[in-house]
């Protein structure tokens, strides 16, 4: 008997027919009945011997994409018999959790950024600071006026903020909430007793974005006043936070860098703690990480806020918490905070 030769094009031609029926018939599962698809399985027999597994495996897949697309029908329909959700409809208290379908198959985290807040936060609490959050649309008294931006200084542009139309701020850093601050707690003073408040918050730049550079960050701003506070407690603070942060020992160095609302202003660096000073790929092999921004709160931002700077002396720090969690997570690109990818996501649960 001659052998048919290895004909894809019957396949092929089947499997269009048989897609374009779908559409219009009641009965999907009929199609897997149909006499073109059992033509084909008797073709099989009829191929040369070479060619018999290859046309069997052929026709096997159109069977089966012929079975997913009658699976999604017999869904669609299901899904539609069942109707719009109604979210007014009564909870019916004895149906189990078990019974909803759509649930995730697993369970969600705590994005890393949210976690290491948590840490940090519990921390300044134990060492007596309120913690209060920022906000996310500000207002330019609060992002320069207040601290001591004289109008149209050039330390405005160190700070490429994002203006809404109506000429409101997205706060590029947290000292905007210094003055609020000063004010809320002020009667703290009075009572002979400090403010002390740290602000965690979401901050805006206009940057161009990198690996290190993103337009949403996140600082953790402090703020401490009192009857005579110095640059000695500042450093205390700051050095106690870390060591507990970090669950180690460290050193501290401070260098001049300047501030507007600061007087004296700092760059605050830490002995690396991923290799106790060694040099290693966090610190770029200089054994110190300049960790924050810090200095003494300038007398015009305590006058500002009304307290006497006669009287109360004070400190501030701004640090980054996008900067701490990719060093302690050894996260290569600021971008995957925001990424929303799942597989990101899952590595901190
Ligand atoms: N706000 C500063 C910044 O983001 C950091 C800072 C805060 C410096 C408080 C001094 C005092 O650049």
């Amino acid at each position: 008997m001659a052998h048919m030769t290895f004909r894809f094009e019957d396949i092929a031609k089947v499997h269009a027919d048989l897609i374009s029926q779908l559409e219009t018939i009641d009965d999907p599962a009929k199609l897997l009945k149909s006499p073109d698809l059992k033509g084909l399985y008797a073709l099989i027999p009829q191929q040369a011997n070479e060619d018999k597994a290859a046309f069997g495996q052929e026709v096997n897949a159109l069977k089966s994409v012929i079975e997913q697309a009658v699976a999604d029908r017999q869904n669609a329909a299901e899904e539609h018999k069942l109707g719009p959700i109604d979210i007014t409809a009564p909870f019916d208290e004895n149906s189990s959790l078990d019974d909803v379908a759509l649930l995730p198959a697993s369970e969600g985290s705590i994005h890393p950024l949210n976690r290491e807040l948590e840490r940090v936060l519990s921390i300044f609490e134990a060492m007596g600071f309120a913690a209060v959050e920022s906000r996310q649309l500000d207002d330019d008294y609060h992002m320069f006026g207040s601290l001591n931006f004289p109008d149209d200084h050039p330390a405005r542009d160190d700070y490429d903020t994002f203006v809404t139309e109506e000429g409101l701020i997205a706060p590029a850093h947290t000292s905007t909430m210094q003055n609020r601050m000063m004010q809320q707690f002020k009667d703290n003073l009075k009572n002979g007793d400090n403010i002390q408040v740290v602000v965690p918050g979401r901050c805006f730049r206009n940057e161009d974005v990198d690996a290190r550079h993103e337009h949403t960050l996140h600082q953790v701003e402090g703020v401490m006043v009192g009857e005579g506070i110095t640059v000695g407690h500042l450093i205390g603070t700051l050095k106690t936070f870390l060591e507990a942060f970090y669950g180690q020992k460290l050193e501290v160095k401070t260098q001049p860098a300047y501030f507007p609302f600061v007087e004296p202003g700092f760059e605050f660096s830490m002995s690396c703690p991923f290799c106790n000073k060694k040099g290693c790929k966090v610190c770029s092999q200089e054994g110190w990480i300049e960790i924050l921004g810090c200095g003494m709160i300038h007398p015009n931002v305590m006058r500002e806020a009304g307290i006497d700077p006669e009287a109360f002396t004070g400190f501030a720090w701004g640090f980054g918490l996008d900067r701490l969690v990719m060093m302690q997570y050894n996260v290569d690109d600021i971008r995957w905070f925001h990424s929303g990818k799942i597989e990101f996501m899952e590595q901190f649960s």
